[in-house]
């Protein structure tokens, strides 16, 4: 006779961490995608006034790191606004040949927003945007893409380790990772006014200028709930990637992961 498992169980097992809470996978996609509409048209703004202008220069690094090349061709995972493509279209403007970026995000209200900010700065080619879920690329072919990057979209991700293999199938051979998010501090006495400033100046912050409390608080939450550097590592060479390393900035607040596929 087969026995089923207690359904308890297999709600535990299936069980995904949204913020502090668990709670069924999917679930976790629909709550997320409910965070990123409510605070699309604020985002931009409020990632500035967070990170006072920080998420500039991390972008800026991420960028850097990728080493833009005429021709190539960049899939940006949980694009939201756009805010790396349109970086890497403008590091590409003087190559002969042209790069394209492909813009995918799970929540069409973020990626609104990004195209809007496209066409205002006179950007209509070499930009795809699509809305997909990170965990699913069946879309697109094996072998596609020269890059990929994923700037704080991971941590909001429902199956961190299905989107990983995704992005392991569907890049090219040779072809690079970057993933961007916030990590563990490095230094204690940073930690500590970090902590402070999380949990409790960046909620308020979220209730007095986007009116929304509980996004921010959904943020802190995340962040400290994510994988450390070490751990992150591992679960991207679990996915098959080679040269697996990380560079921290500003102590590990946030940490650029890259990877190869051989
Ligand atoms: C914090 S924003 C980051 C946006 C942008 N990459 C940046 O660096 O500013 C996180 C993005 O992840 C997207 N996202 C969350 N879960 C996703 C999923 N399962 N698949 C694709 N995108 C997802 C959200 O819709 C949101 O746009």
């Amino acid at each position: 006779m087969m026995t089923s498992e207690p359904s308890h169980k297999k709600n535990k097992a299936s069980q995904k961490p949204f913020g502090f809470k668990n709670v069924d996978t999917h679930d976790k996609l629909e709550l997320v995608k409910g965070v990123f509409s409510r605070v699309a048209k604020s985002y931009d703004f409020m990632n500035d006034v967070m990170s006072f202008g920080m998420h500039r220069h991390w972008k800026n690094e991420l960028i850097q790191m990728l080493r833009p090349r005429g021709g190539m061709h960049l899939l940006d995972m949980a694009g939201g606004t756009g805010d790396i493509a349109l970086r890497f279209l403008k590091s590409t403007e003087s190559f002969a040949e042209k790069s394209k970026v492909t813009v995918c995000d799970y929540n069409q209200d973020m990626l609104d927003e990004g195209r809007r900010k496209a066409l205002n700065k006179g950007i209509i080619t070499g930009i795809d945007w699509v809305q997909i879920d990170a965990a699913d690329l069946s879309k697109f072919s094996n072998d596609t893409f020269d890059a990929y990057t994923i700037s704080f979209g991971l941590r909001n991700v429902t199956e961190i380790e299905k989107a990983l293999t995704e992005a392991y199938r569907v890049l090219k051979p040779g072809g690079q990772f970057f993933c961007m998010e916030f990590s563990k501090v490095t230094s204690e006495p940073l930690e500590k006014l970090y902590n402070f400033y999380s949990f409790k100046m960046i909620p308020k912050m979220g209730e007095v200028i986007a009116k929304d409390k509980e996004a921010y608080d959904y943020l802190v939450e995340s962040i400290s709930r994510f994988p450390n550097q070490e751990v992150l590592a591992a679960m991207i060479k679990k996915a098959g990637f080679q040269s697996v390393t990380w560079c921290d900035l500003n102590k590990g607040i946030v940490a650029i992961h890259s990877a190869i596929k051989l």
